[in-house]
């Protein structure tokens, strides 16, 4: 049986089908509850139940006491509901909310997808789960102390696996590893989630992504979140994605851009090469990635835009988008990546 469940103060309402825990049946509907590790031993997800019955599930007995469920407290990652719910808990709507931290994480698949990037997907411990909002990134902690930033490409949703792509920088030492002798069950450390480069859900103008290389990464994250929610509150905000690379094989995720636009009617990819080979045989767009979205817009007034991808890029981008195409400023948002040694992003 399925029950209806209310989160005090914000009144918004989900149903938990049966077998779901609350925070499970809460992230599917789109309702970004706090929670770490989703396994009872954390107690980021800890939460008053104001009405009704649960299951308090299999949980760490430190993390919620017997006299705390006395007075009604769940940890939603383990509480099953028997009955219709009013819950009090916060809701994650923004960075202030989100707790950074520093975890291990393991080497799962190493994938090149073009010449000069590979795909990481990392693995957490078994008891652990990275919670962040689409568009944010990590800091791979190095063992002579730098950083490395990576944007996270995978979704919130989707956390199983944590998602990086990475460019091989000349030069950058974590990327010549990560291109020479980085292997799978290799151990990392990272900081994160970090950074304010995330969607802003409460505006409903239409969006227009602009990638350049790498700067795919979470633009994918923050895409791959728009579809998931749309799929319980349907959203008709269009959407278009200009990525530019700099020939065809630097496209690596063309395809899946390609299949959203298939499978969404309010979604429109438009792939532009800078400097196209003759093999690419390419018929599509060229030239510089900003400058096909002023080719293709008269006025951005009624937009949002988020960009990702070299300084270069993002500052011609913001420069040229606000005074000739009267963006207005708060409507731009953008992360760049720099390549110093001790914080670059990619
Ligand atoms: S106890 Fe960690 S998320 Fe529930």
């Amino acid at each position: 049986m399925s029950y209806k469940i209310t989160i005090q103060p914000s009144g918004h309402i989900f149903t938990a089908e049966p077998g779901e825990t609350v925070l499970q049946a809460a992230l599917r509907q789109g309702f970004p509850l706090p929670y770490g590790c989703r396994d009872g031993a954390c107690g980021s997800c800890k939460g008053k139940i104001i009405q009704g019955k649960v299951d308090f599930g299999s949980h760490s007995i430190d993390t919620l006491t017997e006299i705390e469920k006395t007075t009604g407290m769940a940890l939603f990652c383990c509480a099953l509901p028997l009955s219709e719910l009013v819950i009090e808990s916060r809701e994650i709507s923004a960075i202030k909310d989100i707790t950074v931290r520093t975890l291990p994480c393991r080497v799962d698949r190493l994938e090149r997808v073009a010449p000069d990037v590979t795909i990481i997907s990392l693995k957490l411990p078994t008891n652990e789960r990275l919670q962040f909002l689409a568009g944010q990134y990590i800091d791979i902690l190095m063992k002579d102390g730098k950083r490395r930033s990576f944007s996270l490409a995978n979704a919130p949703h989707d956390d199983e696996l944590l998602q990086l792509h990475v460019r091989n920088y000349p030069g950058g030492s974590f990327s010549e590893h990560v291109f020479t002798s980085m292997k799978e069950k290799e151990i990392l450390r990272f900081e994160g989630p970090l950074g304010t480069f995330f969607l802003r859900e409460e505006s409903d103008k239409p969006i227009i992504f602009v990638a350049s290389g790498t700067g795919f990464a979470p633009i994918k994250s923050m895409i791959e979140s728009i579809f998931y929610k749309s799929n319980m509150q349907p959203s008709e905000r269009q959407i278009v994605l200009y990525w530019g690379t700099r020939t065809k094989s630097d496209l690596y995720l063309a395809e899946l851009a390609g299949s959203w636009q298939q499978s969404h009617d309010n979604f429109t990819f438009i792939p532009v090469l800078s400097e196209p080979m003759p093999e690419d045989d390419w018929h599509g767009r060229t030239g510089l990635v900003h400058q096909a979205v002023m080719q293709d817009f008269d006025s951005l007034a009624g937009y949002q835009v988020y960009a990702c991808g070299t300084p270069a890029m993002v500052s011609a981008a913001h420069q040229d988008f606000i005074q000739l195409q009267n963006l207005p400023d708060d409507e731009f948002f953008s992360d760049m990546f720099t390549i110093s040694s001790s914080a670059s992003k990619s």
